[in-house]
């Protein structure tokens, strides 16, 4: 199996990505680490370590991320509802978070990979902070990283948080600048790739028909998930950020992918996160980035609703 570190903010789209790992025997799930994002660490922690109890799958570790951005403020997620989980109660959870942090986890992980040859993937779901504390600590540890498949960005696309912005990206455009500056093979899943693959309201009734606990909850989540804004969107339903990740690493059949350089823009008050991508060449830069340009939408969403079908009970 493809040993993985999910880097996140619990977060209803990140559940729906841990809930398919959970479920794909591809994946050696090395860590989970949470990071202040779309709700403060307490709380991204506690649903990550209630996403594993409602998974069965409290044997994955759970490492505490960082509390702040590098340098601005933090801001918080706004289709997530209060706990960040929608509406949805969680089980309660038994184990508690791990006394590493994740950065330490991070260097220790990766630094051992990179000793013993083995290449770790960087799934990042939200805001880069942990990774970016972890390389500017030890920067030795990318040579223990495969690659990083990521969700954050926009590109040609508009932002989500701002006109220029996608959240992850703006919650801490430090940390993306530090990632993309490191030498590390990117795919980047901006808003260019996953306002492409919208779960609306006929795939929720759909999956919503599979039995058991596990099936019913993810069926609430995904249904507070939609948008309800056709204007915005094209459609009703919710953009499939986070999962994309694993659906990338688990079928990269379905995704189309352009190279490019990719730069940050940190400074800014007006483009403050904009993620911009050196297409034609102008920077006389390398590329550090596979850019997905297209998903087969229908491909990707078939995919989900099979793989979460298998948390069916009789
Ligand atoms: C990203 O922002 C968060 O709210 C989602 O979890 C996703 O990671 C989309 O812009
Ligand atoms: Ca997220």
């Amino acid at each position: 199996p493809i040993p993985i570190i999910v880097d996140c903010d619990p977060g209803i789209d990140d559940t729906i990505a841990l809930l398919t790992a959970f479920v794909s025997p591809e994946l050696d799930i090395r860590g989970i680490t949470p990071v202040c994002g779309n709700q403060p660490l307490e709380r991204t922690v506690r649903n990550a370590l209630q996403v594993c109890e409602l998974g069965n799958r409290t044997d994955v570790p759970v490492y505490a991320g960082c509390f702040r951005p590098m340098l601005r403020e933090p801001i918080y997620g706004q289709f997530h509802g209060k706990s960040g989980l929608g509406n949805t109660m969680l089980p309660e959870p038994k184990k508690t978070a791990e006394t590493l942090s994740a950065v330490d986890f991070l260097i220790e992980a990766l630094s051992n990979a990179a000793e013993t040859g083995e290449k770790i993937t960087l799934c990042c779901l939200g805001p880069m902070t942990n990774l970016a504390v972890a390389l500017r600590m030890n920067p030795q540890i990318a040579e223990g990283v495969e690659r990083i498949v990521m969700m954050g960005g926009a590109y040609r696309e508009a932002g989500n948080r701002t006109m220029t912005s996608e959240f992850n990206v703006l919650a801490d455009p430090h940390a993306a600048h530090v990632v993309f500056s490191s030498g590390i093979p990117i795919v980047a899943l901006a808003l260019d790739a996953t306002h492409q693959v919208m779960l609306k309201p006929e795939h929720v009734a759909e999956f919503a028909r599979v039995s058991g606990r596990i099936s019913e909850t993810l069926a609430e989540l995904m249904a507070f998930w939609d948008r309800n804004d056709v204007r915005r969107y094209g459609s009703r339903g919710g953009p499939l950020h986070d999962p994309l990740v694993m659906a990338y690493i688990l079928a990269p059949h379905l995704f189309e992918t352009q190279k490019a350089r990719v730069f940050v823009e940190y400074e800014s008050e007006l483009c403050m996160g904009q993620t911009i991508a050196d297409w034609y060449g102008k920077s006389g830069l390398e590329p550090n980035a596979d850019i997905v340009t297209k998903v087969d939408a229908e491909g990707v969403i078939a995919f989900f609703l099979a793989r979460l079908s298998r948390y069916a009970e009789e």
